[in-house]
């Protein structure tokens, strides 16, 4: 961290067909959020930029499903978005969006130049074309059976249930989306970056230069780079995106993952027009970018190889990319609604915003996928924040109200117990922030959690509310130290739970020094923006608003955390607040009966949808091998279940040409009384056989569906027993 002096923090730009779901905020929006407050807090000079990526095929996709523009729904869900990374404390410094004519004109402007310098191959293709709808296809509106898992409703470019990455042609089968027509291949005509040019550059950079990225991300470059890069195309046939800017390129737009990485500089010029410069020109910027798994390659290897193309940018220093998180056990899935939405989330808990940012952080996929579930967040919750933290702050400050005022009591000597405890912050302290400096953000809480934990202990063990009765000073002494405690969790938990860390500070009647918060929502400009420069704000403002450092009230910053006084004797804090609610089993309920219910309609869905799968037809057979079989009409007279198996009935039928007993495994779908009276077809010369000890003399003529489930085949009309089939 050292060697810069500055760090551009960027995050995927979610696709603006959707809201944010609890996955997004696992994968990137909320481990960048805590990384970026907490470099804030040590007054590092840091940039937070976002946005929503607007361009696409699953914007055009999910507008022809809505029967609206692809504008439409990129305006709706662009809000959409914004507010809720607002709501949830995620503060960006500018959240713009790809289809601003900033972005447009630098995309266009880096896809020139390298136009210009050759930097581009042409290469003439078949691409999948609709001859009903008169347009090409892009991967995504092609569909057909998945090769390698055999779902007969894979995309182009990738199988949903199996996960695999595919191409049109692998595709069994395919038909258009757009028409259901089959697709014909005709030629165009693309733009490529011819990525193995950058292999050897790109082996030397990240698999010998960047050997501390995360196992996953150093993985998927790796074996990128081992399996042999390809030319990637970067222009698509489609309406909706940014134009090519080429004579004679009509029809045609960059294709999303050429445009999308390139806002990440345009936001940050739109932000800052005069400066920006420096954040992505400078090798004193350090450069991070948080996305998830499925982003690793356009993030380590296409975008990288398009900036090195270009000249002149910085390269990421580190791309912490996380793997997915789960819901339920589930994989999350916008298409079926098996999601927790930011936006729904916030409106159903109002207040516990940082309750999921805690979640998500104590169960962040970062090694592996992971699981959330509402009962480990009502856990979490409960036995955590509100147990733990809560608890141990509630007693501190109200211990302090009754006893002393409100005012810090006087330390008296320490005891062994009250050095042992604050011995362990600035180790805690140490350990945060490695883990925060190295991504490592569950363990990083757990090291935040670790201070609550102490003190919650501390003031367990020495039960100031007893001692009162016998030995004041003793009593002032342990508040002392426990406030001192509190403090420090005002500034530990500031990067994972903002809101409370807030309302902690103005319970003790503090603020906190948080570097160059630039305040997402706020308007900066050049004006009022001054990175490296400027005085620090205060996330809690100070009573008079003055800057870090000066006289007025107790400013709280990150190198005063394991102090041992961060409260002096005699400061008044404030009334006590309740830090965490309790989590009732009602509201966890209310969740669990929603995915309930979607799972239901998926399971009734899934259901109907294999019982009309229909079997192979079978091998040829002759008239007369049919000519052999004897079916017939018969009428069952009475049916019982043949004892200790689960699946027989014992029929007795009448055949009009004899009585018989006919077993039949059958049981599964009819109960006894289903079948007495009813008119059935038999096989009626099949070769009689003894089952469970009784001679079975036929076969009842059943229908077998998709799903496995059987009914038996009745005529139409009441029929004479004994009538031939055939
Ligand atoms: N929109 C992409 C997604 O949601 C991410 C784009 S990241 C960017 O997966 F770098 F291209 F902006
Ligand atoms: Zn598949």
């Amino acid at each position: 961290m050292s060697d810069f002096k500055r760090t551009l923090v960027t995050c995927a730009l979610p696709y603006a067909n959707g809201p944010v779901h609890i996955g997004h905020l696992a994968g990137a929006y909320v481990p960048a959020d805590i990384y970026v407050r907490y470099l804030r807090m040590k007054g590092e000079d840091v940039l937070f930029i976002c946005g929503s990526d607007e361009h696409g095929v699953p914007i055009t996709i999910k507008a022809r499903e809505q029967g609206c523009s692809p504008q439409d729904i990129v305006d709706k869900y662009h809000r959409v978005m914004k507010d809720a990374f607002s709501s949830l404390g995620i503060n960006f410094d500018i959240y713009s969006r790809t289809s601003s004519a900033v972005h447009c004109e630098h995309a266009s402007a880096f896809f020139r130049k390298l136009y210009d310098e050759g930097k581009f191959i042409t290469r003439e293709s078949e691409q999948y074309y609709d001859p009903e709808a008169k347009t090409f296809l892009a991967d995504r509106y092609i569909v057909g059976t998945c090769p390698k898992c055999g779902n007969p409703d894979a995309y182009g470019d990738q199988c949903e249930k199996c996960g695999s990455t595919l191409s049109p042609e692998e595709l069994i089968d395919p038909r258009s989306k757009l028409s259901g027509a089959q697709p014909i291949k005709k030629k165009t005509s693309h733009w490529y970056l011819p990525l193995q040019d950058y292999e050897k550059w790109l082996s030397e950079w990240i698999l010998d230069g960047h050997k501390e990225w995360r196992t996953n991300v150093y993985g998927q470059c790796k074996s990128w780079i081992d399996g042999g890069l390809q030319p990637r195309a970067v222009s698509r046939d489609l309406d909706w995106g940014v134009p090519v800017p080429v004579e004679g390129a009509e029809g045609k737009v960059l294709y999303v993952w050429f445009d999308a990485p390139i806002g990440y500089i345009s936001n940050t010029k739109e932000l800052l027009p005069q400066s920006w410069e420096k954040w992505w020109k400078s090798e004193d910027t350090k450069l991070v970018h948080f996305i998830g798994k499925d982003n690793i390659v356009f993030h380590c290897i296409v975008f990288p190889s398009m900036l090195k193309a270009h000249g002149g940018y910085i390269l990421p220093e580190n791309v912490p990319a996380n793997e997915f998180l789960n819901l339920e056990g589930d994989k999350i899935s916008t298409s079926r609604g098996w999601a927790v939405w930011a936006h729904e989330y916030v409106k159903d808990f109002p207040g516990k915003e940082d309750v999921l940012r805690y979640v998500l952080t104590a169960n962040a996929p970062e090694t592996k996928d992971n699981d959330f579930s509402w009962k480990d967040f009502q856990t979490r919750n409960n036995s955590e924040l509100v147990a733990i933290f809560g608890n141990f702050v509630n007693r501190a400050v109200v211990l302090t109200h009754k006893y002393f005022g409100g005012a810090v009591p006087e330390r008296g000597e320490l005891q062994d117990v009250d050095r042992e405890v604050l011995d362990e912050i600035p180790a805690l302290k140490a350990s945060l922030a490695r883990n925060i400096e190295t991504y490592k953000f569950r363990e990083a809480l757990r090291d935040a959690m670790g201070i609550a934990r102490a003190g919650n202990k501390y003031i367990s063990d020495t039960e100031p509310w007893k001692v009162a009765k016998t030995d004041m000073a003793r009593c002032a002494t342990i508040l002392n130290v426990s406030l001192q405690i509190c403090a420090d969790l005002a500034i530990a938990f500031e990067p994972f739970t903002p809101f409370a860390a807030e309302r902690l500070r103005r319970m003790l009647g503090v603020s906190l020094c948080a570097g160059f918060d630039h305040r997402a929502g706020e308007a900066v400009t050049e004006n009022t923006y001054r990175p490296g420069e400027g005085a620090a704000l205060h996330t809690t403002p100070a009573a008079d608003g003055t800057a870090c450092g000066s006289a007025a009230g107790v400013v709280l910053t990150w190198e005063m955390l394991g102090s041992d006084s961060l409260l002096p004797v005699g400061h008044r804090i404030g009334e006590a607040e309740l830090l965490f609610a309790k989590v009732e089993d009602d509201a966890i309920d209310a969740q669990l009966a929603r995915l309930a219910a979607i799972r239901a309609e998926r399971e009734a869905k899934a259901a109907a949808e294999a019982a009309k799968a229909v079997a192979p037809q079978k091998e040829e057979c002759t008239f007369e091998d049919f000519e052999k079989m004897d079916i017939r009409t018969a009428t069952v007279l009475a049916a019982e279940r043949v004892p200790k198996t689960d699946k027989l009935l014992k029929l007795t039928i009448d055949t009009g040409i004899d009585k018989r007993e006919i077993v039949s495994g059958i049981a599964e779908f009819y109960a006894p009384e289903d079948m007495v009276g009813k008119q059935i077809c038999i096989l009626a010369n099949l070769k009689p056989r003894v089952i469970r000890g009784i001679e079975s003399h036929g076969m009842i003529l059943m229908a077998k569906q998709g799903d496995g489930t059987m009914r038996f085949i009745t005529p139409q009309e009441a029929l004479s027993n004994g009538a031939q089939i055939g």
